[in-house]
């Protein structure tokens, strides 16, 4: 018989969605799809407009098969956007979806009503246009819906894309995007027989555990690549499963950025962890004529169980010549608590509150004084989650009162929460107030996150 595991059996629905079934074997027939580059028109202002529109439509995903899908300016997922602090940035959001949606911009260090959370819904047929001056290190980030209570739908069907940024750091780190800088947005999928994405991602514990792994939407994968080092901006773009990256020959590479920034150095690993929201920025050396696999082994863990080959990486018979890694890479401030900082606790239970409350888009629940340095401690009491603040930087001071792993030390904005866990993290809060719009806080497993994980702060004037 079946038997529903604390609820991850049922989370993963029936037949070939369970975690636990062995994954399809790859042949890695398919070109790794990078997405475009979306190109701002700039205004006499000096402004850079993005445009993007909501659409949905049908991709060819598997092979003879159309997948109902949603994305930015075609249908599945969204061009890469690009920009560099200091630019002045206006964006026009179009929603020709048939249901209200809304796009954040995870990451972003931006006013609360920029940040396209569940407060800025856009209607179908409707725009929105935010605008805000870029104002942070270099970083991968990415944009996403947020509607509270379809956030899960609305990305499973396709809505994500990444949004990268650029200082003034010069560094000598691969830089040519889709050549030697290469964008890998992690998504699990179920496929039912029709070819359309199944699954339900409010269901069970976990939602979705779907045994596809789509890379950049492309199922199968493949990437030659022409350099002797690549940076990979990699993004766990799924709604709940967690990987352990690390290559089938088991070399090792460079972490040299996390989810906020460039690391101070670089640090050689052979595995990352990421859970969903977050990113890593990895450099991998490759000789000429070899082939190399990129997978994820299993972690041991509740969400995202299992080995999985992910992506092909076929070097050419020549390399073009790469540098070395810098040493040293950004010298970001660590954030530093003063003495006597303040200390919030939160209490994440099952899958639908934190400290007791489910989600009310009408009730504040922490009022933060803009600039502050304070201490957030995550207290886990149940399985595995984590944990994403908008609009901050913050670092993970200790997990369960140990260092969190060396390649994780640098600015973060999502983090993974053990099981029966506490994470305690020196968060950064910025200069943006506004005491009557909310910047949210939540649990990035998007089944938790719709169902209530999630809580509302604003950023007031000190003293007030
Ligand atoms: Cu990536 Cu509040 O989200
Ligand atoms: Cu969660």
């Amino acid at each position: 018989t079946v038997v529903a595991l604390s609820g991850l059996a049922a989370a993963c629905g029936s037949g070939s969605g369970s975690g636990a079934a062995s994954p399809p074997k790859l042949e890695f027939r398919n070109p790794l799809r990078i997405p475009p580059l979306l190109q701002p028109r700039p205004g006499k202002d000096g402004v850079r407009r993005f445009e993007l529109t909501m659409q949905a439509g049908r991709t060819q995903i598997l092979a003879g098969k159309q997948t109902p899908t949603w994305g930015f300016n075609g249908t599945f997922l969204g061009p890469t956007l690009r920009a560099r602090r200091g630019d002045k940035v206006q964006m026009t959001v179009r929603n020709r979806l048939p249901e209200v949606s809304t796009v954040h911009w995870h990451g972003m260090r931006l006013p609360a009503r920029m940040d396209g959370g569940p407060h800025q819904p856009i209607q179908p047929g409707a725009e929105w246009t935010p605008h805000w001056t870029i104002d942070q290190p270099a970083a991968t980030s990415w944009y996403h819906p947020h509607p509270h209570g379809s956030t899960a739908r609305h990305v499973y069907r396709g809505l994500a894309g990444m949004f990268i940024l650029d200082d003034d750091l010069d560094l000598e780190l691969p830089a040519e995007y889709g050549v030697d800088d290469i964008p890998l947005i992690l998504q699990d999928k179920e496929f039912a027989e029709d070819g359309s994405f199944g699954g339900d991602p409010l269901k069970g514990t976990f939602g979705i555990l779907g045994d596809h792994i789509l890379v950049n939407g492309t199922h199968d994968p493949h990437l030659t690549v022409t350099t002797e080092r690549v940076r990979f901006r990699v993004l766990n773009g799924s709604n709940a499963r967690m990987y352990r990256l690390t290559f089938a020959d088991k070399r090792r590479f460079h972490v040299i950025a996390n989810d906020a920034g460039l690391l101070a150095a670089p640090v050689e690993v052979e595995a990352i962890e990421l859970t969903p929201g977050e990113r890593a920025e990895i450099v991998v050396a490759f000789a000429p004529g070899e082939q190399v696999v990129l997978r994820s082994a299993d972690n041991g863990v509740d969400i995202g169980e299992g080995d999985f080959d992910l992506l092909k990486l076929v070097a050419a018979a020549k390399l073009k010549p790469a540098p070395a890694v810098p040493a040293r890479l950004a010298a970001l401030a660590p954030i530093t608590p003063p003495a006597g900082a303040k200390v919030r606790r939160f209490k994440l239970g099952g899958h639908d509150s934190i400290n007791g409350q489910e989600m009310d888009m009408t009730r504040i629940d922490e009022v933060v004084p803009a600039g502050a340095v304070e201490i957030w401690e995550i207290e886990n009491t149940v399985y595995s989650h984590n944990f994403h603040i908008h609009e901050v930087a913050f670092q993970v001071l200790d997990v369960d009162g140990s260092a969190p792993p060396v390649y994780s030390r640098g600015h973060k904005d999502t983090v993974y929460v053990p099981a029966k866990s506490v994470v305690r993290l020196a968060v950064q809060f910025g200069h943006f107030t506004d005491p009557t719009s909310p910047y949210m806080y939540h649990c990035h497993l998007l089944r938790h996150e719709d169902s209530g994980m999630m809580g509302q702060f604003v950023l007031v004037k000190p003293g007030t």
